[in-house]
Formats: structure tokens, C-alpha cells, sequence
């Protein structure tokens, strides 16, 4: 099989958070397998880059501004998506913030905390609700959303950014149940630390404690997610709705 065998042609899929990191690697996986892809991103420059190169590399890319706190606009990057390629069959959600660092919860501002949980969390019924009717009308979808390991085992003074993928994880579960006669599956991953720019900034003794609990002693890569999220969002995942895949370097085998 090549890997454009992956996917039927047309396929068209919309990757918001694509502006940058894993949703940027993502989006430029699925349009060298051939899918028509909508780089959505709350920054409008970063997903018209994002979707320029993609362009230059041969494949079908549309950059749009899609903020996920903002209902209207990921309506209308989805209607978008669905004018210009006839329909819409996938959508990746990897927009996310980390909320407040190294903040003991009782110092955490609540705004600050529900911000968090407005990029990371609320948004996955936001895109439900943009989504879902299209995805009905057609009896096939797939939604894959970017949680963390920070979900299943929770990050010590990172309250806001635990919680939301937390929370991502169980809107996941229900959703994948709610739609799982439709054709349509609704499934997330769960990555340990992901080499991006961020991890550069880092102290070495910061990622030495990083590493020492991921069995292969090292980060993962944007590749690695985006294969896992390419997969997720193509047909072959047809009989798995409502989970987490893992993506942690042998770290959370559960
Ligand atoms: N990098 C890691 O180590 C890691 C590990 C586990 C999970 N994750 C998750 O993966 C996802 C992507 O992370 P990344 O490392 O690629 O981050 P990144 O900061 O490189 O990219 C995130 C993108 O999302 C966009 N974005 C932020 N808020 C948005 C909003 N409200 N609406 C639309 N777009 C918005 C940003 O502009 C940016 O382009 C996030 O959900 C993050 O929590 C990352």
C-alpha cells in the first residue's frame, strides 16, 4: 500500500492549531498523502504559512483564521472547507495553550484557569457542534483531538492544563459513544513531552527530569504525533471511538 492508498480521494480535512507544531506537522502529513487540507489557526499568518508551503510542496492547502474560543469562527472554517473541497471528512484539534506554569493551585487566578479550559477543553464541544451536522448528513467523520499525559496522570502546578485534558479525555469518551452508529468516531492522543521549539528554552536539568520517566529517555517527535493523528482521522480507524491513544515513549501504558 502506498501511504496515498491511506486516504480516498477526495478527502478533505481541517487541522486547527495548525499555525505551528504538531497541528502545522499534521496538516503537511496529510497533504502530501494527498488530502485537501484546511490549515486553521487563531494567528491568520502562521496558517497561511503553514498552508503556503504545503502549497509549494505540491499538495491542497487554504489557510484560514480559526480561533476555537470563538464559535463563529470555527463555523466558518468549517463551512469554508466544505465550499471548496464538497465536503468535509475529518478535523484534527491541536489548538492548545499550557495555562498557568509552576503555580500551586491556590494561586492560580480563576480567569486564568477558565481561559485554560475555554482553548483546551470547551473547544471540543464548540467543534462538535460546527461539525457534527456535516458529518451526519454525509454518515461518516472523524475528529481527533491533541490531549496529554498531563490528562491521565496530572502535571503538579499546571492545574488549568491538567484538568483540560483531563476533561478532553472524558468529552472524548461520551462523544465517541454518542456518534458510534453515525460513521462518524471521535478519538484523542495522549503525547508525552513533544520536541518543539519550547523544549529548546529549556534547562538541561528540566529535560533530564523530563526524560528519566519516559522509558525510551527521550521526546517524542511532531512526526510520530501527526502519523498517529493520520491515522486516526482515516478510514482504517473504524472500530475504535471514544479513546485516548497513547504517545509517551512507553511512559503511560494504560
Ligand atoms: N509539545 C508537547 O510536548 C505536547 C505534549 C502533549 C500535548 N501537547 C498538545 O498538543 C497540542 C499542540 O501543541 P504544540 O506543542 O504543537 O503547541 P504550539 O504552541 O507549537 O502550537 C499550538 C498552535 O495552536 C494555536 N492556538 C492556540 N490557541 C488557539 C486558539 N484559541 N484557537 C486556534 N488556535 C490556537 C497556536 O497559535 C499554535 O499555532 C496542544 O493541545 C498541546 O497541549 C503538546
Amino acid at each position: 500500500m502506498s501511504t496515498q492508498d491511506q486516504f480516498p480521494q477526495p478527502y478533505s480535512a481541517l487541522v486547527i492549531g495548525a499555525g505551528a507544531g504538531i497541528g502545522a506537522a499534521t496538516a503537511s502529513l496529510l497533504a502530501g498523502r494527498g488530502v485537501a487540507v484546511t490549515v486553521a489557526d487563531r494567528d491568520a499568518d502562521a496558517a497561511e504559512t503553514v498552508a503556503r508551503e504545503i502549497r509549494e510542496a505540491g499538495g491542497t492547502a487554504h489557510g484560514v483564521a480559526a480561533d476555537v474560543t470563538d464559535e463563529a469562527s470555527v463555523r466558518a472554517a468549517v463551512d469554508a472547507a466544505v465550499a471548496r473541497d464538497g465536503a468535509l471528512h475529518a478535523v484534527v484539534n491541536s489548538a492548545g495553550i499550557q495555562g498557568p506554569l509552576g503555580t500551586p493551585s491556590h494561586e492560580v487566578e480563576v480567569a486564568d484557569f477558565e481561559r485554560t479550559l475555554a482553548v483546551n477543553l470547551t473547544a471540543g464541544l464548540v467543534i462538535a457542534r460546527a461539525v457534527v451536522p456535516h458529518f451526519l448528513e454525509r454518515g461518516y467523520g472523524r475528529i481527533a483531538h491533541v490531549a496529554s499525559i498531563a490528562g491521565k496522570e496530572g502535571n503538579p502546578n499546571m492545574i488549568g492544563y491538567s484538568a483540560s485534558k483531563a476533561g478532553l479525555i472524558g468529552m472524548v469518551k461520551a462523544q465517541g459513544k454518542e456518534y458510534a452508529s453515525h460513521g462518524i468516531t471521535v478519538n484523542a492522543v495522549a503525547p508525552a513531552v513533544i520536541r518543539t521549539p519550547f523544549l529548546d528554552t529549556q534547562p538541561q536539568d528540566v529535560l533530564d527530569y523530563m526524560f528519566a520517566k519516559i522509558p525510551m529517555g527521550r521526546a517524542g517527535t511532531v512526526d510520530e504525533v501527526a502519523e498517529m493523528l493520520a491515522f486516526m482521522v482515516s478510514p482504517a480507524c473504524s472500530f475504535t471511538t471514544g479513546f485516548t491513544f497513547d504517545l509517551s515513549g512507553g511512559r503511560a501504558t494504560y
